[in-house]
C-alpha cells in the first residue's frame, strides 16, 4: 500500500486524536487493563502499574499487543516485543502508523469498524506479513478482540500468531522433495549441497554486515533465502540423461549443449517457488562477469547477485571435492586459483570478500566433508 494511501484511511480513523494533545491532555480513558498498567487516573497517582490483571496476557506465548478504542498501542507483552526487535518503540504510537503498511486497505477498513460499531462482535481476524530490513518476513495470522467481556469495550488484544515457521517447512518440503529427486540422478553429493547453502549464506551476511549500504538488496529475507535455494542451483539436471550425467571423459559439443539446458530446466522447475531467487540462481549459476558464460551470456551485474554468489560458492566447493575423474584441491589452491579468475569468472568485488572470509569456507569445508 502507497503512503497517500495509508494516510488517506487513517484519516478516516475518527475520532483519532493527534497524538501529541493526547499525551498533553487526559491520560486515554482506562478501563481494567489501562488502569493496570498505569494508565488510569487512580494508577497514575500511585506511579506503581500493577500488571497482575495482565498476567494470563502478559505472558502468553503468542506475541500480544493491547490497544485503545482509538488503535493506540497501550503496550505489547515479551513475546510481542521479542517477534519485533527492531521495531520503533511502540507504546502510545497509533497501531496503523507501524504497522499500516501490512495491511490491506480493505482490511483497514474492516478493523476499523470493528473496533468504533461493534461489528462481529468487535473481533477481527486476518492474515498478514510483516518484514523490516533487519527482520525476514514474518507471516502470521492476526486476531483482534476486546480485552474484557463488556458492552462497550475500551481495549483490545491484537495477537499474532506467527505461521512464518509452518509455512515455510510445507513449501520447503515440496521442493526438498525434488531436490532427493534430483540427486538420484547427480553424482554431486548431499554434502555438497548443504556446503554450498552454507558458503553463500555466510558471504551473503558479510555483504550485509560489513557492505551494507553498497548491497541494498541483501536484507535479512535474502540471506535466509539464499541458505535454503543456494542448494537448488542443479535441481535441473533432473532433466538431464543419465549417459550425459555420468559419461566419464569429456562430453562432446552436442552433450554440453545438452549438459547446459540443466540451467533453463531448473529455472522452470522452480518457477513455481514464490521467490524469484530459486529462479535466478538456477539459471544464472554458470554465466560468467566477462559474459562468457552460459545460458544466456550474462555480462557482470546483468548477472543476479544470488547467482553472483552461488556460483562462487558452488565453484570453490567442486574444486575441493575429490571426483572420479580429478583429485581434490587444497583450501589454498583452490582460492589461488580463484583469485586468478577476478573480473573473468567471477564478480571481482564479491570474489574479493570471498578472499577475506575464506578460511571460514575451509572451515565450512572441513566440519561437513564427505565420506571419502
Ligand atoms: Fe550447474
Ligand atoms: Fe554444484
Amino acid at each position: 500500500m502507497s503512503d497517500g494511501e495509508l494516510d488517506t484511511i487513517v484519516e478516516e480513523l475518527e475520532p483519532l486524536e493527534p497524538l501529541e494533545e493526547a499525551e498533553e491532555e487526559a491520560p486515554p480513558r482506562a478501563g481494567l487493563l489501562g488502569r493496570a498498567i498505569g494508565l488510569g487516573k487512580d494508577a497514575a497517582d500511585e506511579r506503581s502499574p500493577t500488571p497482575v490483571a495482565l498476567t494470563p496476557f502478559m505472558s502468553s506465548i503468542f506475541p500480544i499487543l493491547f490497544v485503545d478504542r482509538q488503535l493506540r498501542i497501550i503496550t505489547a507483552n515479551p513475546a510481542c516485543d521479542n517477534l519485533f526487535l527492531g521495531f520503533p518503540r511502540m507504546a502510545r504510537k497509533y497501531f496503523f502508523d507501524i504497522f499500516g503498511k501490512f495491511f490491506q486497505v480493505e482490511d483497514i477498513r474492516t478493523i476499523r469498524e470493528t473496533i468504533v460499531g461493534g461489528k462481529n462482535g468487535y473481533s477481527w481476524k486476518g492474515e498478514t506479513k510483516i518484514k523490516s530490513h533487519d527482520m525476514a518476513t514474518v507471516q502470521t495470522r492476526v486476531y483482534l478482540f476486546p480485552a474484557e467481556v463488556v458492552r462497550d469495550p475500551g481495549e483490545f488484544v491484537v495477537m499474532f500468531d506467527d505461521v512464518t515457521e509452518e509455512n515455510r517447512r510445507l513449501l520447503r518440503t515440496v521442493f526438498l522433495s525434488l531436490l532427493e529427486a534430483s540427486k538420484l540422478k547427480d553424482n554431486d553429493t548431499g554434502r555438497h549441497i548443504a556446503r554450498v547453502n552454507y558458503y553463500s549464506k555466510r558471504l551473503a551476511e558479510e555483504l550485509f554486515y560489513s557492505l551494507g549500504s553498497q548491497y541494498p538488496a541483501i536484507d535479512a529475507d535474502f540471506i535466509e533465502n539464499i541458505g535454503f535455494l543456494a542448494s537448488m542451483h542443479d535441481v535441473g539436471k533432473i532433466g538431464t540423461p543419465d549417459d550425459i550425467l555420468n559419461k566419464e571423459g569429456p562430453l562432446s559439443d552436442w552433450e554440453w549443449t545438452v549438459m547446459r539446458e540443466h540451467t533453463k530446466n531448473g529455472a522452470f522447475i522452480l518457477s513455481t517457488y514464490p521467490n524469484p531467487m530459486a529462479k535466478e540462481i538456477a539459471l544464472a549459476h554458470h554465466e560468467r562477469w566477462d559474459g562468457g558464460g552460459y545460458p544466456f551470456q550474462l555480462e557482470g551485474e546483468m548477472i543476479p547477485l544470488a547467482a553472483r554468489i552461488v556460483s562462487i560458492a558452488d565453484v570453490y566447493d567442486a574444486l575441493r571435492m575429490r571426483r572420479s575423474y580429478k583429485p581434490s584441491l587444497s583450501h589454498e589452491a583452490s582460492v589461488s586459483k580463484m583469485m586468478a579468475e577476478r573480473g573473468t569468472h567471477f564478480d571481482p568485488f564479491l570474489i574479493e570478500v570471498f578472499h577475506i572470509i575464506a578460511d571460514e569456507f575451509d572451515k565450512i569445508y572441513e566440519a561437513n566433508r564427505d565420506n571419502d
